[in-house]
């Protein structure tokens, strides 16, 4: 018997009634545009967290998991901001806002499996609500996964649960990437009408791959910093008179930084408008198959997070500047910033090579030793 299946069995005294998982994400372009009603891009990780449940006939929440010894009990009505605390919040969250949404929701007994890198950039909070939603959607009823709609309603619930219990301003993208992206495509996300589509992604079939360098540089968006990004965007789009910073026509960019106050205003939205264009400038590409064209989107990318938008730091730069010297096609910073990951586009059969070098500069900047690996574009949220 699998580890979580016996891990639950054990705890609770039964079988669960089925486990379910969910992926984390890398964004391939499009960043800090969600929350912006703009563009995003990500793809579905291959890494899962796995969540082992079973319904129950009262409104209690039994959380316990794999990675930690934490095991919580908690009335779906008692959930707040707060309660349950740490990474049960996301667990509870979910069960409360679908409940908050109108589904008619119980207790679960729920062990959960993590698998997604945590503190990466990678959406491991995200994983862990996806998969929630699902055994959930499957155990009581709601029938919400076999439909886009369906799952863009648990993507919803699950990034209430996120905003509202853990605490987290977060945009919608990481929790419709792991709800909507399938396997040998990125999902072209509108994060204005929620509108998702399927773009091709395979670079195996031009001997490419996808690195994705973990630098464990501490990354928390709680703290202050995403917030503060988010209402400079607000504070922009008051001034030009628009709802989303999405709706300054690339076009006439200059002439709306002119009517913005002060520099900092000018640079967070140049890289908001100009960004948003890059999306769809590299799912371009990618029809067209011109991958030179995609890595010099992901450098120019990289260059507006780092410069106008200021969410860089040293590690990620580094990573970005080793890949690129290395023969990278492109590469930048995925996720919110402050840390977390970044992505390089490389030859396969340059992956080793790149790695290698990244490691070195590293050591030699005396940094925590990075993560590096290659990524497929993977499969949504689903019964296991
Ligand atoms: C984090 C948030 C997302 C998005 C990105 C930046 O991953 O959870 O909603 O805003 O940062 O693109």
């Amino acid at each position: 018997m699998p580890r979580l299946t016996k891990t639950f069995t054990a705890r609770f005294g039964h079988a669960p009634e089925g486990v379910w998982s969910a992926p984390g994400r890398v964004n391939l372009i499009g960043e800090h545009t969600d929350y912006n009603g703009g563009l995003a891009l990500p793809i579905a990780l291959p890494h899962r967290t796995r969540c082992a449940a079973s319904p129950r006939e009262d409104d209690l929440l039994r959380i316990h998991s794999l990675q930690d010894d934490a095991f919580v009990e908690v009335l779906i009505q008692d959930v707040a901001p707060d309660m349950p605390k740490g990474w049960t919040a996301y667990v509870a969250g979910v069960l409360w806002s679908l409940r908050e949404a109108g589904y008619a929701v119980r207790g679960l007994d729920v062990v959960v499996d993590g698998q997604v890198p945590l503190g990466a950039g990678l959406s491991s909070s995200a994983a862990l609500e996806c998969s929630v939603a699902a055994a959930a959607s499957d155990l009581f009823g709601l029938d919400l996964l076999g439909s886009v709609e369906g799952r863009s309603a648990l993507a919803a619930a699950c990034q209430r649960a996120e905003n509202d219990i853990a605490g987290a301003p977060t945009g919608g993208m990481d929790q419709a990437a792991s709800m909507h992206a399938t396997k040998k495509h990125a999902l072209r996300l509108d994060c204005r009408d929620g509108a998702t589509t399927q773009v091709p992604f395979d670079l195996s079939a031009h001997d490419f791959t996808l690195l994705v360098t973990d630098t464990r540089a501490s990354h928390a968006l709680a703290d202050g910093q995403y917030g503060a990004r988010r209402d400079s965007c607000e504070t922009a789009a008051d001034v030009l008179g628009v709802e989303f910073l999405r709706d300054v026509d690339p076009s006439a960019l200059d002439e709306a930084l002119a009517k913005l106050p002060d520099d900092v205003l000018r640079r967070r939205t140049r890289h908001v408008v100009t960004e948003i264009a890059r999306v769809d400038e590299v799912v371009e590409a990618l029809r067209q198959g011109d991958l030179a064209e995609v890595g010099r989107l992901f450098t120019a990318s990289h260059e507006s997070l780092r410069d106008d938008y200021e969410v860089s730091c040293t590690e990620l730069d580094l990573v970005v500047d080793t890949a690129l010297a290395e023969g990278a096609l492109g590469a930048r910073m995925t996720g919110g910033g402050f840390g977390g990951s970044a992505i390089a586009l490389v030859p396969a059969a340059d992956a080793e090579r790149v790695t290698a070098a990244i490691a070195a500069a590293f050591a030699n900047a005396k940094l925590t030793a990075p993560i590096s690996f290659s990524v497929t574009a993977a499969g949504p949220a689903a019964k296991d």
